[in-house]
């Protein structure tokens, strides 16, 4: 049993990573500034303590509850916004984050588990799918401060021996994934299909990303656990998957019936993203179960369950 915060656990993927680590035994806190995240996804015995992780009061939170583990996943996650905004994205992606380590670094923290990206951070690719060792050419202020992030936590791990395990995301989707947010494709095609609306694709639709399933993301934060060394590890399925294709897949799905709209492509997206996570499943026994196909069933339940909030 180890004594765990959970930054952005009221959030999308970090609720589902709280409800894992209650079942394994651990003790839950949970620091969220409810923003984007909603109580209601933490579960009621755990313990949430609704601060910005800019405050001042985090280093009284880390001295009174001495926590082992930090697993951090609040952040401005949104490209678009981190592009007008640079010094707001850093102010929370970097500083916020810095604010968490210093208080833990002066409190006992043994151990962070970051919740980091692939796309963002490699860029387009010079090979498929992208490993860890893959050029790093991140193109947005968002996957310059994750990617900021990642060196500063080697730089705790050196200085404070702070073991940090990075995982490197893909485009995850699932239950409770917000529908108005960047990276939500996933959730923003459900609710169009749902409420009778075409979906919007942008291009020709054979641009492609790996889409990874939240609860498979949310093992992987478990296997993390009990790594003793630092490492960085791409959390994908390795499958490239076309917008059209995964309209397709949603449409085999017990849905409404559309017909796709498409738009001239955005200026600057990428055309391919696939992550090989050979290493997570070497190193951490991690491999993804949901097939695409199953991840959206789970996915679509869930929605018609809240379909009163998707109007
Ligand atoms: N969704 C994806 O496909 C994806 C891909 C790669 C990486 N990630 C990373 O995973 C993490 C979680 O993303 P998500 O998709 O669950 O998003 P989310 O918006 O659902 O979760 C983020 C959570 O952080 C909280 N938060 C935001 N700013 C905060 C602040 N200043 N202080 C305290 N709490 C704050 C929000 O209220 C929210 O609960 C992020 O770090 C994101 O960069 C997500």
């Amino acid at each position: 049993m180890m004594k765990i915060l959970v930054t952005g656990g009221a959030g999308f993927i970090g609720s589902h990573v709280v409800e894992r680590l209650v079942e394994e035994g651990h003790e839950v806190h949970v620091l969220d500034s409810l923003l984007t995240g909603k109580q209601e996804y933490v579960p009621e015995n755990v313990h949430l303590h609704a601060l910005d992780i800019r405050d001042e009061r985090v280093s009284d939170l880390f001295r009174d509850e001495q926590f082992e583990v930090l697993v951090h996943h609040a952040a401005q996650l949104d490209v678009r916004r981190s592009v007008q905004a640079p010094a707001y994205d850093a102010d929370i992606n970097v500083v916020g984050f810095l604010n968490c380590m210093e208080a833990g670094r002066k409190h006992n923290l043994k151990k962070v588990v970051f919740a980091s990206t692939g796309g963002a951070i490699y860029g387009e690719p010079d090979y498929v799918p992208q490993d860890e060792s893959h050029p790093l050419r991140p193109i947005s202020p968002y996957g310059i401060t994750k990617l900021t992030t990642e060196h500063y936590l080697f730089f705790y791990y050196k200085t404070y021996g702070i073991v940090p395990v990075i995982l490197r995301y893909a485009n995850v989707y699932g239950p409770r994934q917000r529908f108005d947010g960047e990276g939500g494709v996933v959730a923003i095609f459900i609710r169009k299909m749902m409420t009778g609306e075409n979906p919007i694709i942008f291009g020709d639709g054979e641009q492609t990303r790996d889409y990874v399933y939240v609860g498979d993301v949310a093992e992987a934060n478990i296997l993390a656990l009990d790594r003793e060394l630092p490492g960085t590890y791409n959390i994908g399925t390795g499958t490239e998957t076309t917008v059209n294709r995964l309209v397709e897949e949603l449409q085999n799905q017990d849905v409404p019936k559309c017909t796709p709209q498409y738009e001239p492509g955005r200026a600057g997206e990428q055309k391919r993203s696939v992550l090989a996570a050979t290493h997570a499943q070497k190193e951490l026994g991690w491999i993804p179960q949901k097939t695409l196909s199953e991840g959206l069933k789970h996915t679509l339940n869930w929605f018609k369950s809240r379909a009163s909030e998707l109007m």
